[in-house]
């Protein structure tokens, strides 16, 4: 229907005659001349369509935003007083010689070019919002990730692979969305928290190295970040170490920000254990964009008599950390207040702090710690005048998140990042985490493998360490995955200490344990959240930003209302009953 796209124009096509389709973005009538910025998927060009024509001059009148033309019509150049540079089709126009109206279209709920539309109102009508640029860019990025990513894979010899969606649970620590069977009655399908099961399968299979671009579902607590069904690149090999597989993935993420974004990520990413990780950033993933790092201060603090910090320095399971912000000491007795509030969001009982001023330290607290001790702190901090020093104190995985999360605040808060793109590795995560009760739970999912033979497993499961890795960036986890255990006994004996018995462990994991049997090989992997790379690639802050449909805050769709109920019909079909 078209010769040519609107936003391809230039001065190059003067005098030519071109057919065009598109949305009118917008019409503006100037005293007898009537002008239609008509949109197409590759930009805008203008149509000008003057009185002498006098039938199309009608029609044009008639013409509202968003109805969709065909245009016919001879590229001239702009008045020279009428260019604008900024567009790629600034210096021509298109003179109409012929107008057909393809659709009309109600005037839309919201304008597009507003910057201020709700989210709830662009959910609801996410067809219109995708018309926006921003959208159709960010689409757009998508799209050459996920192509960036096959040829990549492609590339490397491995080969896609689908895997199931109606299946078994797959645990990776979310609730599981449930599908119910017709044909089984009272029997259930889980929806895949990812494919790892079916990826460690196709290892015994023999393929050696798969990938997939894969939907996963989780039913989880949603954030900025987490989204019920959302997209992994998945990735499984074997006979290949830790070593081998996250040099070969970074240097896809290198030649992916290279591509797409034009940035040089370093040559080797850095890598950080998890404990140094938690003991400098209060996080498992490190914004290593800030340049702030937490101070063990537990020695300095062991016999003040303030006893909110002697009490938790002499506690193996508490902390006392301190974090110095360059020229914090200029803060606010509100601002103060708000980041105490702040930290209070994540248990912290307070916000102690020495400010650093010309005349020497000031703070409520140097009464209660001394001169030697403030000194020891400032010492230790390396502060300087016009510093602020912030404590925390207590157990110890408060101090860390309340600690870890201000001085991600401060950093958007004062602007304190010393570079545009911060990759790290984390590696060395232990194994288990141990819940009050004494009861573990698996960091990462239960078939990672531990660093360690079963007898240090059995012997010592706190202090077990995984071959696992999380790849961070900007503060972000993008990409998570481990070498597996590839032997039936470890597998039990992992299962065992997480509390699942031989029944339970036969009756959900059978398939797998039977498979481990057969010649599985040394196997790993890993899963990237495609989602989140994309947000941060087009410097979206949440990733409904770059999700054509997204689910809402609620796991819910405001476009198609789903959840919804069904008829009584179905669900008696599926021999069910809803409680209330
Ligand atoms: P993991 O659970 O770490 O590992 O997931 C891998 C990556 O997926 C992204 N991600 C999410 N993105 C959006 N919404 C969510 N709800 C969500 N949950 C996770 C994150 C994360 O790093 N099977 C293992 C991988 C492996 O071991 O190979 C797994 O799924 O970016
Ligand atoms: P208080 O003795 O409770 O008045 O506290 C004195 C100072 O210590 C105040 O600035 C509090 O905000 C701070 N503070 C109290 N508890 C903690 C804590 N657990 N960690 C850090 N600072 C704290």
């Amino acid at each position: 229907m078209r010769t040519h796209f609107c936003g391809e124009l230039n001065k190059s096509f003067l005098e030519k005659e071109v057919e065009l389709c598109g949305w009118v973005n917008r019409r503006r009538d100037h005293g007898g001349v009537i002008f239609l910025d008509l949109r197409d998927k590759k930009g805008i060009a203008q149509v000008v369509i003057n009185p002498d024509t006098e039938e199309t001059f009608k029609l044009a009148e008639s013409v509202r935003n968003e109805f969709v033309l065909k245009v016919t019509g001879k590229v001239i150049a702009r008045a020279s007083d009428m260019i604008n540079k900024k567009i790629h089709t600034g210096e021509i126009e298109v003179l109409a010689g012929n107008i057909e109206i393809l659709n009309t279209s109600k005037p839309i709920p919201f304008q597009l070019d507003s910057l201020d539309t709700s989210e709830e109102v662009r959910l609801k009508y996410r067809y219109l919002d995708l018309r926006r640029d921003e959208m159709q860019n960010r689409l757009r990025v998508r799209s050459k990730v996920t192509h960036y990513m096959r040829d990549f894979m492609d590339k490397h010899d491995f080969i896609d692979i689908e895997t199931p969606f109606l299946t078994k649970a797959t645990p990776e620590g979310a609730r599981d969305y449930l599908v119910p069977s017709r044909t089984h009655e009272g029997s259930f399908f889980a929806l895949p928290q990812s494919p790892q099961l079916f990826k460690q399968l196709l290892m015994v299979s023999g393929f050696e190295r798969y990938y997939q671009i894969v939907k996963c579902f989780r039913d989880e607590d949603l954030r900025a970040d987490r989204q019920p069904e959302f997209t992994q690149l998945d990735v499984e090999t074997s006979f290949m170490s830790e070593v081998e597989i996250t040099s070969l993935m970074e240097e896809m993420i290198r030649g992916l920000f290279n591509e797409l974004l034009e940035v040089s990520l370093p040559k080797e990413f850095p890598s950080i254990s998890y404990h140094e990780a938690m003991r400098l950033y209060g996080v498992d993933r490190p914004d290593l964009r800030i340049p702030l790092k937490m101070v063990d201060i537990n020695e300095i603090m062991k016999d003040v008599e303030f006893k909110v910090f002697s009490g938790p320095a002499n506690n193996k399971k508490e902390r006392v950390a301190a974090l110095k912000v360059p020229g914090g000491a200029s803060l606010s007795r509100k601002q103060i207040d708000d980041y105490t509030k702040y930290v209070g969001i994540y248990g912290a009982k307070g916000l102690a702090y020495i400010k650093i001023n010309e005349d020497g330290p000031s703070s409520p607290i140097i009464k209660f710690l001394g001169d030697e001790v403030t000194q020891k702190v400032i010492g230790q901090t390396q502060a300087e005048t016009g510093d602020i020093i912030f404590f925390g104190a207590g157990k110890t995985n408060i101090v860390n998140e309340a600690l870890g999360n201000l001085r991600e605040k401060l950093a958007r808060d004062l602007n304190l990042f010393d570079k545009e793109w911060a990759p790290v590795w984390v590696f060395d995560f232990p194994m288990f985490d141990v819940e009050d009760d004494g009861s573990l739970n698996a960091i990462h999912h239960p078939f990672t493998a531990p660093s360690g033979d079963i007898e240090d497993l059995l012997n010592n499961p706190e202090n077990i360490l995984s071959r696992a890795y999380d790849l961070v960036i900007n503060g972000s986890e993008v990409g998570g995955g481990s070498i597996r255990i590839h032997k039936s006994d470890m597998q039990k004996t992992v299962l065992k200490l997480l509390g699942v018995d031989d029944d339970e462990a036969r009756d959900k994991f059978g398939f797998l344990l039977d498979a481990l049997e057969y010649g599985c090989p040394p196997h790993g992997g890993i899963a990237f959240g495609l989602d989140r790379l994309v947000m941060i690639i087009c410097g979206a802050d949440s990733i409904r930003e770059v999700i054509a449909f997204p689910k809402t805050q609620t796991a819910a769709c405001l476009l198609t209302d789903a959840p919804a109920d069904i008829p009584k019909a179905q669900l008696r079909e599926l021999k069910l009953k809803t409680i209330q």
